[in-house]
C-alpha cells in the first residue's frame, strides 16, 4: 500500500484520487477550497464510467491545501493547472514537501518543471504526461471520459526503483503507464496535442470528438496543427503524419471529453492558454517565426476567460 497525496480537486486530481484509493492505496486529497474538502469528507468520491454509470464510491480524507502542514512521507501527485502555480502556492509546497520528498508533475504545457526545480531544490520531481480524459461532474464526482496513456520521464538522476514504484502504483490503479526516456519529446508531443484540441474546443464549445466531425473544424485543426508542428519540429518530435494521426486518435479516444480548457472557460476560470499556445508563440518568436494561428487562439481564449 502506497502513501500518496493528490494535490488538486479538478478533473484529473479526482480521477487519480478515486482510482488510487479504490485500488487500495492510502490516498488523501488536497483541494483548493475548504468547502470541497468538507464535501469529500462527508460524501466520499464517486467515479463514473464514460456512460455516466457509477463505477465506485470511495471514502476520501480531504484537506484544503492551505490547511496541510506536512505530507507525512507521502508521494505527492501534483494535479493542479499551471495557473495555480503562484508564488504563494509554491512557497507553501516547499514547506510541506521535505527535501528528499517526491512530487509527480501532471501539468499540461511547458515551463512548470523548470519553475519547480528552482523553487524546490533537493526534491525528486518526476514528470508525467497523460492523455487520460476526465470530466469533473461536481466537487465529489468525476467521469472517466477516455482512457489514455501516461508517460513517466525516465530520468537518469532519479532512482529507477522509485520510478518503477510510481509506475506500478498507477498501473495497479488501472492506468496504462510507460516509462519514457524521451521526456522532452513526450512533453512536446502533449503540448502539440493540447495546442490543437484545447483552444478549439474551448472557443467552439464542443467536446473533443466533435472537432473531427466537420470539414470546417478539421481545416481549423489542420492549420493550427501545421503551424505548431513547424515550430516544435526542431526538437525532434517525430513524423508529421504520425503526429497528426495521434491528434485524431486522442480526439476519438476522448471523444466524450470536454477538454480542460473548455471546462475552464465554462466555469469562468483562468485557462492554461498562456502555457500552451502562448508558449508556442514565445518559442516561434525565438526562432524568428510568426505564429498567427497560435496568436489568434491565445487572444480569443484570453478574451473569453
Ligand atoms: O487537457 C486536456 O483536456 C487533455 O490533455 C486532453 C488529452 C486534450 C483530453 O481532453
Amino acid at each position: 500500500m502506497n502513501k500518496v497525496a493528490v494535490l488538486g480537486g479538478g478533473s484529473l486530481g479526482l480521477l487519480l484520487a478515486s482510482k488510487l484509493k479504490a485500488s487500495g492505496n492510502d490516498c488523501v486529497l488536497w483541494t483548493r477550497t475548504r468547502s470541497q474538502a468538507s464535501l469529500l469528507n462527508n460524501n466520499g468520491l464517486t467515479l463514473e464510467n464514460q456512460a455516466g454509470e457509477r463505477v465506485s464510491r470511495v471514502t476520501m480524507t480531504a484537506l484544503a491545501f492551505e490547511d496541510v502542514h506536512s505530507c507525512e512521507d507521502r508521494i505527492v501527485l501534483l494535479a493542479v493547472k499551471q495557473t495555480a502555480l503562484t508564488q504563494a502556492f509554491i512557497d507553501h509546497l516547499s514547506r510541506i514537501i521535505p527535501v528528499q520528498g517526491t512530487l509527480v508533475l501532471f501539468q499540461n504545457g511547458i515551463g512548470h518543471q523548470e519553475l519547480l526545480q528552482q523553487a524546490l531544490p533537493g526534491r525528486t520531481l518526476i514528470v508525467a504526461v497523460t492523455t487520460e480524459g476526465a470530466l469533473r461532474i461536481d466537487e465529489t464526482a468525476v467521469r472517466h471520459t477516455g482512457s489514455g496513456e501516461t508517460q513517466i520521464a525516465e530520468d537518469d538522476q532519479i532512482d529507477r526503483d522509485q520510478l518503477q514504484s510510481v509506475k506500478r502504483m498507477l498501473e495497479q490503479a488501472g492506468f496504462s503507464v510507460l516509462l519514457s526516456k524521451q521526456l522532452r519529446t513526450a512533453i512536446l508531443r502533449k503540448l502539440l496535442i493540447n495546442a490543437v484540441i484545447n483552444p478549439l474546443t474551448a472557443i467552439l464549445r464542443i467536446r473533443n470528438g466533435e472537432l473531427t466531425q466537420s470539414v470546417d473544424r478539421m481545416e481549423l485543426m489542420n492549420a493550427l496543427f501545421h503551424e505548431t508542428f513547424d515550430i516544435l519540429k526542431e526538437y525532434g518530435l517525430g513524423e508529421e503524419s504520425e503526429l497528426w494521426n495521434t491528434v485524431l486518435q486522442v480526439c476519438s479516444a476522448t471523444s466524450r471529453n470536454e477538454s480542460s480548457m473548455l471546462q475552464d472557460v465554462s466555469a469562468h476560470k483562468q485557462t492554461e492558454v498562456e502555457f500552451i499556445n502562448g508558449a508556442i508563440c514565445r518559442m516561434a518568436a525565438k526562432q524568428g517565426k510568426d505564429a498567427p494561428w497560435n496568436k489568434a487562439v491565445t487572444a480569443l481564449v484570453r478574451a473569453i476567460q
